[in-house]
């Protein structure tokens, strides 16, 4: 179950992607956001940039934000060249991941099977994920979202062991980066429907082309929070964006 004092928060969390090229942008970015976010109250800042700027952004992290990675493999160490491992990050100072984002899977051919491996291994290192969910918008077309999502749902099966840790991240794939989203009802309609299939029991965040002037009505439609992509690396909009949801 979501405990007391997480419920009450709302989550705002930056997927920075393969960006910013450089450590000295990222610091830039990460130091304004983390400025203009220090007065939120009831909103927690995950910032999830490369894995190579994790170790040096955790040196004077400020409290009201804790780092995640945006991928991880399942084993804690071994011959697996060009992985990072699950308790390699928790011990670098990241407490979350993101797990199945759509990018992962349409690029790098994530399957279902091979996110419930990161799944369990990232759970197992103590890192809560954000396990990313979504149609396609064939799939929308065709009428099946709510199929997908309780397939998605449904093999991640970690949601029936109903661990406090997991968040979860309604993304439809089409809204990435497009800069176009649901509409409100139709949002609303998908966070009652995955709430209802999961009892619950976890955060539900929205995500695909968030920015300050949308950000509000997905609150209103029940999502606990946002995954910010682009809108992310503008420490401004960002910053915009945790004061519309801490008021929403
Ligand atoms: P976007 O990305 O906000 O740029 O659409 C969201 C995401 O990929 O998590």
């Amino acid at each position: 179950m979501k405990n007391r004092s997480q419920k009450e928060k709302r989550l705002l969390v930056a997927n920075w992607k393969m960006n910013p090229i450089s450590l000295d942008q990222a610091e830039k970015i990460f130091h304004k956001i983390a400025k203009k976010t220090k007065s939120l109250r009831s909103t927690k800042v995950i910032i999830c940039p490369p894995f190579l700027f994790i170790p040096p952004l955790t040196r004077g992290l400020p409290t009201h934000i804790s780092l995640g990675s945006q991928n991880c493999f399942w084993e804690k160490e071994g011959a697996y060249t060009g992985e990072v491992s699950p308790v390699m990050l928790k011990k670098a100072g990241c407490r979350y991941v993101i797990l199945g984002h759509s990018e992962r899977r349409k690029y790098f051919g994530e399957t279902e099977e091979i996110i419930k491996e990161k799944l369990q291994g990232a759970l197992k290192a103590g890192l809560a994920p954000i396990l990313c969910i979504g149609e396609t918008i064939e799939q929308r077309k065709e009428g099946k979202t709510q199929r997908v999502l309780a397939f998605q749902l449904r093999s991640s099966a970690l949601l029936n062991a109903q661990n406090n840790k997991l968040v979860l991240a309604y993304e439809p794939r089409w809204a990435i980066g497009t800069g176009e989203t649901p509409d409100p009802a139709q949002a609303g309609q998908i966070a009652r429907f995955i709430k209802e299939k999961t009892g619950d029991t976890t955060f539900l965040l929205y995500g695909g082309s968030v920015d300050s002037k949308n950000a509000v009505s997905f609150i209103e439609q029940g999502f606990d929070g946002l995954l910010v992509g682009g809108a992310s690396l503008d420490a401004e909009e960002f910053a915009k964006i945790g004061g519309v949801i801490e008021n929403g």
